[in-house]
């Protein structure tokens, strides 16, 4: 097998009080990727949207990742990568993420899966330094494992996949772009120590929800009292759309990353599809334009469509 193509499914990350340590994956929208495996020690990215995105591997963020895969391997091999963004760049749903995960997953299967997914991780991570000039893995790790992970720590890895009862979730994404690396600028270096004890139990009280299935304490715990307040700012109609959202039924929901993306978290398609048109009705009112994607968790992460 020298050629394979990939699905790369786009995230949110943060899950709203898990800044930078929980992320979920979507079943839409996704990337496609196809890999060729080269018998020459390089990368070569071409592209066939028209997103400005670099075509310097070093620069890209699929092919930094899979620069570090060839540093550690002992043998002459590169890849040729063919990149179709579906996930807008910036969109606040793991767009950067979804290049680097979706380039090192499929690297991994043409070299016969000789790395772990932990490692994958690895790799991909250098995929989002790229991006934003940071290191995370919130957006990498659900891309990879599927469902919800925890990122406990980076540096060592500690990745914990998180299980869960159904979600449906509905995306809104204003066609602003919201730079990452600005949305990280904005906030703020030190927390109150009452915000934290709120926030950490926020967090505790979502990985306990999600494992037991209990969607009120998933709800309850949807709260984010130190970035969203910082964030939410940049984002046209944010604290309407969350107050209606969830009059409407949802769960709960908030910033999808770094913004400017909403989304919102159901417990079925039925409740995900009207609060899908509560946004719509919002949006169409503040006269920003949007897409908006209504779909389920993704248990698998990358999905591998095609060998050759
Ligand atoms: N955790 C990151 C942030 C995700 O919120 O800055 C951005 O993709």
């Amino acid at each position: 097998m020298n050629e394979i193509t990939v699905h790369a499914p786009a995230t949110v990350a943060n899950l709203v009080c898990g800044f930078d340590v929980l992320g979920l994956c979507l079943s839409e929208p996704y990337d496609i990727m196809r890999l060729r495996l080269l018998d020459k020690r390089q990368v070569i990215i071409n592209t066939t949207d028209n997103f400005p995105l670099p075509k310097d591997p070093a620069l890209n963020t699929a092919g930094a990742p899979l620069l570090e895969m060839l540093a550690v391997l002992k043998q002459d091999v590169g890849f040729e990568v063919t990149i179709t963004k579906q996930i807008k760049p910036g969109s606040g749903i793991g767009s950067s993420a979804a290049s680097a995960a979706g380039a090192v997953v499929a690297a991994n299967e043409l070299l016969g899966n000789r790395f772990s997914n932990e490692e994958l991780v690895r790799f991909a991570m250098f995929g989002e330094k790229v991006a934003s000039g940071v290191k995370h893995a919130d957006n990498i790790a659900p891309c990879i494992y599927g469902g919800v992970t925890l990122i406990r720590s980076i540096f060592p890895l500690d990745i914990i996949p998180i299980s869960s009862p159904p979600l449906f979730v509905s995306v809104l994404h204003p066609q602003i772009e919201v730079r990452t690396s600005d949305a990280r600028e904005i906030l703020r270096k030190e927390v109150l120590l009452k915000d934290a004890i709120r926030q950490w139990g926020n967090i505790g009280g979502l990985v306990a929800g999600l494992m037991k299935g209990d969607y009120d304490l998933i709800g309850r715990s949807l709260e984010d009292v130190i970035i969203e307040p910082v964030r939410s700012i940049l984002i046209p109609g944010f604290d309407i759309i969350k107050s209606e959202c969830k009059s409407a039924g949802a769960i709960g929901g908030g910033i999808s990353g770094s913004g400017p993306s909403i989304f919102m978290l159901s417990r079925d398609e039925q409740t995900a599809q009207t609060v899908a048109g509560v946004m719509k009705s919002i949006y169409d009112r503040i006269g920003v334009n949007y897409h908006i994607y209504v779909t389920t968790l993704n248990h698998q992460g990358v999905v591998v469509k095609q060998n050759a």
